[in-house]
């Protein structure tokens, strides 16, 4: 059997003896590697982001920054991590290693108080400054010190040198506050030729590899084909199967869950193709969202729609579409999208496949027709799509948050009236629904102020909404009847007539 090896900041070493359950985050502090903390260990700080060597959309290899409180360290097994002890480089023995441009600026620009968020901060700019698109729009504006605000062709989101402050968008900072962060952000240049982190890119990835990591009475298994993985699930139903670990991850670290067979799903090929057909879309359900976001690069609208407002960069690079409909949940961001664009899951197992539509995949609270030992292999899109689309997601906060109520619409208007509409709901009812009364309260009619504001009163009741922390049952009815009169408001003057 082959040893679990992991490679951190270029040198190699056995994942043995952590525990099948040990976070990437505890396995680096235990080797002293003490630059990655631990603020929240529920994907919420990003103070413990650590660089990933993962599959490249432009160039063979993209360092990915994800949350290492959350990722299980044997699903690292022959993969390659940079922390931000990793960044500095040692030009001669004996001499202080010499910063890494982004913790120069950080540096200089004041960007670290405490210092506790900032080697997480600075994995996740790091990230960002390796980003090739972003490499090959930089360098426009003459002092991106200066910020976004005001500089010709940026916009308060994007720095002058392509920055996306959305790349931040999972770091927390308590102390500093953010305005010398983004300073730093916006200030980093392009990577030299000389780059050993630049030139990595050009390198293939590490390859995944098959993995049986087992210690004491628990297990980590990797196998390397999808027919592979499904022998083995059905030999062990008891498994949990794991993809992004962003779900699992809180499980194991705030409920302290344990399991004896973790089986990971992620980097199999089979679960990992993107298809645009002539009458489909097949996204593989073990691609990342960020992965999905940046390979159909706006083909589905209202997927678009979804990616910015579905928690943060940190955990969109780790986050799958199968792991969000694997949950269950019936506030899980993906579902109402999906019930809108009337997707359907191929679900395999080892006797084959099978397609269900998602509209009649989930039967009762974190409950579906998928069977033990079942695995969903991809999410299909009907084409063509519905021209009118929006994804209305109501949470505290506007980005990184829950939803207490979300909405997907996709309608198809024609000569002023909806020819055919489909709406997704997530949290009112103890599973996503379509909202079959308002769709049929909008088909066929005019699509004018009226017909909305009939429908938005079909909408308001439908399912059945609760009252919780988050949002009381008359809040969420009322979010529902807005939703469709705000499509309505934003949608009239764009649609033909
Ligand atoms: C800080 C934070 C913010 C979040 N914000 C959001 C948000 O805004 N919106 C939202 O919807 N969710 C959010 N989530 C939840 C989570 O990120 C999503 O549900 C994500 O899509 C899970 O994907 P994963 O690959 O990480 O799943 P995992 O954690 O790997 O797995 C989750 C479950 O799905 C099952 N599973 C995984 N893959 C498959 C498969 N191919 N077939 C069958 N079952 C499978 C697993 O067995 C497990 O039960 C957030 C989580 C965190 C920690
Ligand atoms: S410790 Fe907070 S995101 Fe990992
Ligand atoms: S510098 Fe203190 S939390 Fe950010």
């Amino acid at each position: 059997m082959v040893t679990a090896r992991i490679t951190v900041n270029g040198k190699e070493a056995p994942i043995a003896p952590a525990a099948p359950h040990t976070t990437v985050l505890d396995f680096l502090r235990e080797r002293g590697l003490t630059g990655t903390k631990e603020g929240c260990a529920e994907g919420e700080c990003g103070a413990c982001s650590v660089l990933v060597a993962r599959p490249g959309v432009s160039k063979p290899t993209d360092w990915v920054p994800v949350n290492a409180c959350l990722v299980p360290v044997a699903a690292l097994d022959g993969q390659e991590v940079v922390t931000s002890e990793g960044l500095a480089t040692v030009e001669a023995p004996g001499t202080p290693p010499v910063l890494h441009p982004v913790q120069e600026e950080m540096a200089v620009r004041g960007g670290s108080q405490c210092g506790y968020c900032t080697p997480g901060f600075v994995c996740s700019m790091a990230a960002e400054y390796y980003r090739p698109d972003r490499c090959a729009h930089a360098g426009q504006g003459s002092d991106p010190a200066e910020g976004a605000d005001g500089v010709a062709g940026t916009d308060p989101e994007h720095g002058p040198n392509g920055f996306d402050l959305h790349a931040l968008s999972g770091n927390l900072c308590r102390c500093t506050g953010y305005r010398p962060i983004r300073d730093a952000a916006f200030a980093v240049g392009v990577p030299t030729d000389e780059d050993p982190l630049a030139r990595r890119r050009e390198q293939d990835p590490p390859a995944p590899v098959a993995t049986e990591y087992r210690q004491d009475d628990s297990a980590f298994l990797r196998r390397g084909t999808l027919a592979e993985t499904l022998r083995l699930l059905r030999e062990r139903p008891d498994a949990v199967v794991v993809a992004g670990s962003t779900d699992w991850g809180v499980e194991v670290n705030i409920r302290s869950r344990r399991a004896d067979c973790v089986v990971a799903v992620d980097r199999l090929p089979e679960l990992r193709e993107l298809r645009v057909e002539s009458d489909h879309v097949e996204i593989g359900a073990a691609l990342t969202l960020t992965e999905i976001e940046r390979r159909l690069d706006g083909t589905v609208p209202l997927l678009g729609q979804l990616f910015p407002q579905f928690a943060s960069r940190l955990i969109r690079n780790g986050a799958t579409l199968g792991g969000n409909l694997g949950t269950g949940s019936p506030i899980g961001d993906s579902p109402p999208v999906l019930l809108a664009l009337e997707a359907s899951l191929v679900l395999a197992d080892a006797d084959g496949e099978r397609e269900v539509p998602l509209a009649e995949y989930f039967t009762g609270y974190r409950q579906s027709v998928r069977r033990p030992g079942e695995l969903i292999r991809a999410v299909r899109l009907p084409l063509p799509l519905s021209p009118v689309t929006a994804f209305h997601k109501i949470a505290k906060r506007r980005f990184d948050d829950i939803s207490s109520v979300a909405v997907a619409f996709a309608l198809d208007i024609g000569g002023g009236t909806v020819r055919k509409a489909r709406i997704g709901l997530g949290g009112v009812a103890a599973t996503p629904v379509r909202a079959l009364a308002t769709e049929a309260a909008l088909e066929g009619r005019p699509w004018t102020a009226e017909t909305a504001e009939a429908a938005a009163g079909v909408l308001r009741g439908e399912g059945t909404p609760m009252s919780d922390h988050r949002a009381s049952a008359d809040y969420r009815s009322a979010m529902l009847g807005q939703s469709l009169l705000k499509l309505h408001a934003q949608t009239t003057e764009a649609v033909p007539s």
